[in-house]
């Protein structure tokens, strides 16, 4: 068995969880139950970062303690995940004894081995991305962007991490290891910041600055600073556990460059252990042209979108509509577009028809399929171009493409019941008509039993509804699940199931919705 170590970043603790984070965890989930179903040993992490200046400054807002105020925030990024049926294996906090333990070994290695020295540091300083910023983050009339929040000078002494030796090296890594940020496009941007030389990478604060964070091993009148604590989890949660290196880091393109894309493999570098496979870098969603974020108040709360429509509908929009890389508007009238025109009527309408159908044709028992004749050839040779293309595209992180195809399979499924008529041949006595009215039952059966099986990463709860009311197990092995061979013939149904109910009131005239299939 393959093993595969897959992360997402770890969520600040500092606000409450919003689309953004939600994609993230939808989308890493995804991946890590699709290399589940195609056979890996798959280890899934997700967690909180709960140190730094902002969680200092939000807990003292509150009157609380940090250590309670993140013990809150993290509770409730961690009740999100089965909600939106997050199949994490394990879920760390940077508050854990174990993953204290691990940063003060690594950054005691390092300093041992003279990769962190001590300086004074005069600059400019950005809380909110709590950074020290360059000459070269201004704009040319001197004042700093937006995204930087304010901006304040400061100097004091602090300790730095030798980061500027390693830059050839790591320009020589990226250059031979080509797929190593996905998207492709993304590996270029890391180059071209590699282009200005680095500076060192300033690791600490004093105590009397920044109370709350871990305490450097050799000073302890220091903490250290956000990214040689966060950056650590991904490795000391599965420190003894032979589970290292990770196979993909899924983060947001906002944390790939520098954080991700050169810090990180630097320190790994460094520490003398070994790389991941990669970072995939998604985009953000957006309202009205503007990043979803706590901080400009426009973030969505995703739990209100999954109460309203169920965990599948709120993870099939946000596989089916953003292209991993790419940035996506989110509004409510796109979800319920798709809501409507993909869910209910496509896979809906093929549920209802096949359970009803059976039910009134056939006692409820999937019959057998007979002679095949071309509209049923047809139906399994796009089943065949379907599955052989779905795979790869799921391979290459393509899910919103894959998702089209089954889509395409289920929209011609629905035609192809149109063609048939079943319900003009259930009229007809010939042993010719009743023949095909078996054989079609036969066929929407299968069709919907494999267009479930292959889209059951992102939808699993709705998968596993449609296979128990076809009496349907499925085997352990998923790439066996998708051969066309009638293995519900025999099989007794439910008559009916409530899948993707109109939302009260419609916001969009079905039909306009029905269109955009
Ligand atoms: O960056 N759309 O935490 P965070 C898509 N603690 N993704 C978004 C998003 C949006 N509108 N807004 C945020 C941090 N994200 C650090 C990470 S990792 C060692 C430390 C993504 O809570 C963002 O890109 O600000 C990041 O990957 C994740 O949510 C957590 O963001
Ligand atoms: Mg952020």
């Amino acid at each position: 068995m393959k093993s595969f170590y897959i992360t997402t970043a770890i969520d600040y603790a500092n606000g409450s969880p919003h689309l953004g984070h939600a994609y993230e965890k939808v989308l890493t989930d995804v991946i890590a139950r699709f290399r589940r179903q195609m056979g890996d040993k798959v280890h899934f992490l997700t967690g909180t970062d709960e140190h730094g200046q902002k969680v200092q400054a939000s807990a003292r807002k509150r009157g609380i303690p940090p250590q309670q105020f993140v013990d809150e925030i993290s509770a409730e990024f961690r009740a999100l995940l089965p909600k939106l049926t997050i199949s994490n294996d394990d879920f760390i906090r940077t508050t854990e004894e174990r993953h204290k333990k691990v940063v003060c070994e690594l950054l005691q290695r390092l300093y041992d081995q003279g990769d962190i020295y001590k300086n004074e540091y005069r600059g400019f300083y950005s809380t909110r991305q709590e950074q020290f910023l360059q000459e070269k983050d201004r704009h040319p009339d001197g004042t700093w962007p937006e995204i930087f929040g304010e901006v304040t000078e400061i100097t004091e002494t602090n300790y730095f991490f030798k980061l500027k030796q390693y830059q050839p090296w790591l320009v020589e890594f990226l250059t031979k290891n080509e797929n190593f940020v996905f998207p492709k496009y993304r590996q270029s941007q890391v180059l071209e910041f590699l282009k200005e030389p680095l500076n060192d990478l300033c690791i600490s604060r004093p105590k009397e600055r920044l109370e709350w964070g871990i305490p450097l091993p050799f000073d302890a009148g220091y903490v250290t600073y956000v990214w040689f604590d966060a950056l650590v989890n991904y490795y000391s949660a599965v420190a003894d556990t032979g589970q290292w290196p990770a196979t993909w880091h899924v983060i947001g393109k906002d944390i790939l460059v520098p954080p991700h894309a050169v810090y990180w493999p630097i320190m790994l570098k460094a520490a003398g252990i070994e790389l991941p496979h990669g970072i995939i870098a998604h985009g953000w969603w957006m309202t009205r042209g503007a990043k979803m974020s706590k901080s400009t108040g426009n973030a969505l709360n995703p739990l209100d979108l999954v109460t309203e429509f169920g965990p599948d509908a709120f993870r099939y929009f946000l596989i089916r509509e953003m292209n991993v890389g790419q940035d996506s508007d989110f509004t409510r009238e796109q979800f319920l577009v798709r809501y409507n025109s993909e869910l209910a009527n496509n896979l809906g309408n093929l549920v209802n028809r096949t359970l009803n159908m059976t039910t009134r044709f056939a006692a409820g028992t999937v019959p057998a399929a007979e002679a095949d004749q071309d509209l049923e050839r047809d139906l399994k040779a796009l089943w065949q171009r379907t599955r052989d293309e779905f795979i790869p595209l799921c391979e290459g992180f393509q899910f919103h493409t894959a998702l089209e195809r089954a889509m395409q399979f289920l929209t011609e499924t629905n035609a192809y019941i149109e063609k048939r008529a079943p319900w003009k041949l259930g009229k007809s006595a010939e042993p010719a008509d009743q023949a095909l009215l078996r054989t079609s039952l036969a066929t929407m059966a299968e069709a919907l039993r494999l267009a479930v099986a292959i889209i059951r990463h992102v939808t699993p709860t709705t998968t596993e509804k449609i296979n128990a009311v076809l009496g349907y197990t499925p085997g352990p092995v998923w790439r066996n699940e998708l051969d066309w061979d009638g293995r519900l013939a025999g099989k007794t149904v439910a008559p009916a199931l409530v899948l993707f109910p109109r939302p009260a009131p419609p916001e969009k005239a079905p039909a306009a919705a029905a269109k955009s299939v």
